[in-house]
């Protein structure tokens, strides 16, 4: 990114009510400053700004704003009728990651809505919590064609708006559905079966991976397994850190 191109971005994210600009780490704390901006991953071509933001709403209205009407990798041209950026409470303990909008979510703008997602509200509901009380989101924010799987330089377009997400954030607790998103999140190539059920440190969060509602709606006996792991996410939230 030139000059001109960060003042761009930081008039831009004035525009929208950003406070300040720093990389000070005094700045992660939720409530009173927030952080948009991981550290740049390693590897990745991640160039977006650094914003900050009074709090975890703001930020992800900024984000969203930011995001815009995506043209930054080839789905716009493929069929996607929308971003399909996140739904739920900016200050949820809890935040599951999906792989990528499907037909439904495409239309509705709005993760988990399809069959899948009606499992994934009812996954919730056995921990005794409301879909408004987590928040939901994708790896990438636009529905691939025929739902095929997506493909690296899209992932590696648009997983910064998740890093982004997760940072604005902070729960405590993140649930990856799926072999795509837990591979995706841990830069992984195991599979799910020995993913699963385990706890991993997470940029600041505790990341448990579990099989995906489309998954267990074609092998619902593997229910039990995902309800072994929402039993260990319910005492990752009850419990101090
Ligand atoms: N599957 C996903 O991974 N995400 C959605 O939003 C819907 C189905």
């Amino acid at each position: 990114m030139d000059r001109d191109q960060l003042a761009e971005h930081l008039a831009f994210a004035a525009e929208l009510g950003v406070t300040g600009v720093s990389r000070d780490p005094a700045w992660r704390t939720r409530a009173e400053s927030l952080v948009l901006s991981p550290e740049p991953v390693e590897g990745s071509k991640d160039e977006h700004p650094v914003v900050f933001s009074k709090t975890a709403a703001e930020a992800l209205a900024a984000l969203r704003a930011y995001i815009g009407d995506c043209t930054r990798c080839k789905l716009h041209t493929l069929g996607r009728t929308q971003v399909v950026f996140g739904v739920g409470n900016p200050e949820a303990d809890l935040m599951f990651v999906g792989e990528a909008p499907g037909g439904d979510e495409d239309v509705q703008g709005i993760p988990f809505v399809g069959r899948a997602g009606q499992l994934l509200t009812k996954i919730i509901e056995a921990i005794e919590l409301k879909r408004e009380d987590v928040y939901i989101a994708n790896v990438i924010k636009c529905r691939p064609p025929q739902n095929r799987n997506p493909e690296p330089d899209e992932v590696e377009t648009c997983e910064p708006f998740l890093f982004r997400q997760i940072d604005a954030i902070k729960p405590k607790v993140i649930v990856a559905l799926g072999k795509f998103a837990a591979q995706a999140l841990l830069r992984t190539d195991a599979p799910i079966s020995r993913l699963r059920g385990r706890v991993f440190e997470y940029r600041g969060s505790k990341l448990v991976p579990t099989f995906h509602p489309a998954y267990l709606l074609r092998n619902p006996s593997s229910k039990r397994e995902v309800w072994e792991d929402m039993k260990l996410v319910r005492s990752l939230l009850k419990s101090e850190v």
